[in-house]
């Protein structure tokens, strides 16, 4: 078991989610990784007893776009502060029709969409070729906490999904999303990826916590408005603090990741 002590769960939260309310605030790092500076300072503190690491992945105030964050960075400096289970949470389009806005979603699949984003730790000077598997790309005990969570707390969600990952920083067309569709994708997001590889690159377990703002393009009879988006984030936001709050102890407790 981890001393939680010594290793405290991150969260990296995304739009709608750039401080942590309910976070007994500890204190605030500024780091530097050899990959570049992260998002924003580290926060540290605690919620119930466990230690937490927030990261706003968007910078705080909200300022960098999905195909700008420096996901290595960010995903470096929670390992070197100790981090080895980490929750993206992440702002999502719904395509499936059970996944509306407000909704939750705990997928455990993606696809990769995006382009010409440094998506990988094993590149440069390297004394050989690394291929990690990725199969499963969101750890299946983190997966389970979430779920038991978001059950016992009465939240509406959905226990699998698969997430798209797009490159935005625009939303999609409807045919995109058609095709979205054609390939399985139940949700489609901005920066599932590639946070989710770079975790899994450093051996940390990586779970994410989607919360569907808007009905994805051509899924509803009126365009994407922020409107509508923000209205959802006020609607969903409390039930995925709840998760979280509830949930990080057991994601502390969990043993390091198996090697695969
Ligand atoms: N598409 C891509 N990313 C998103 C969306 C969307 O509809 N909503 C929130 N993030």
């Amino acid at each position: 078991m981890n001393d939680q002590t010594l290793s405290p769960v991150g969260i990296i939260g995304g739009t709608g989610l750039t401080t942590l309310s309910g976070l007994t605030l500890e204190g605030e790092r500024t780091v530097d990784t050899p990959w570049g500076a992260p998002s924003a300072p580290l926060v540290s503190g605690t919620l119930g007893q466990q230690s937490v690491l927030f990261l706003a992945r968007h910078g705080h105030p909200h300022r960098i776009p999905p195909h700008q964050v420096n996901y290595r960075a960010n995903l470096r400096a929670l390992y070197d502060a100790g981090v080895r289970t980490v929750v993206g949470v992440n702002a999502v389009g719904g395509i499936h029709p059970a996944m509306g806005p407000a909704h939750v979603v705990i997928p455990d699949q993606i696809i990769d969409y995006t382009w010409g984003r440094a998506s990988t730790f094993f590149e440069g000077e390297l004394q050989g070729v690394t291929h990690i598997d990725f199969t499963w790309p969101y750890d299946e005990d983190g997966r389970r906490i979430l779920i038991d969570c978001a059950r016992q707390a009465g939240v509406a969600h959905s226990a699998e999904g698969v997430y798209g990952a797009t490159q935005g920083p625009r939303l999609e067309t409807a045919a995109e999303i058609r095709r979205l569709e054609r390939d399985g994708c139940d949700i489609v997001g901005m920066t599932g990826m590639p946070e989710a590889v770079l975790a899994a690159e450093l051996g940390m377990r990586y779970v994410c916590l989607g919360l569907v703002v808007n009905w994805a393009a051509g899924k509803s009879d009126h365009i994407i408005t922020m409107a509508e988006i923000e209205a959802a984030i006020d609607e969903g936001m409390a039930g995925v603090k709840r998760i979280l709050t509830d949930a990080v102890a057991g994601l502390g407790a969990l043993s390091p990741r198996p090697l695969s």
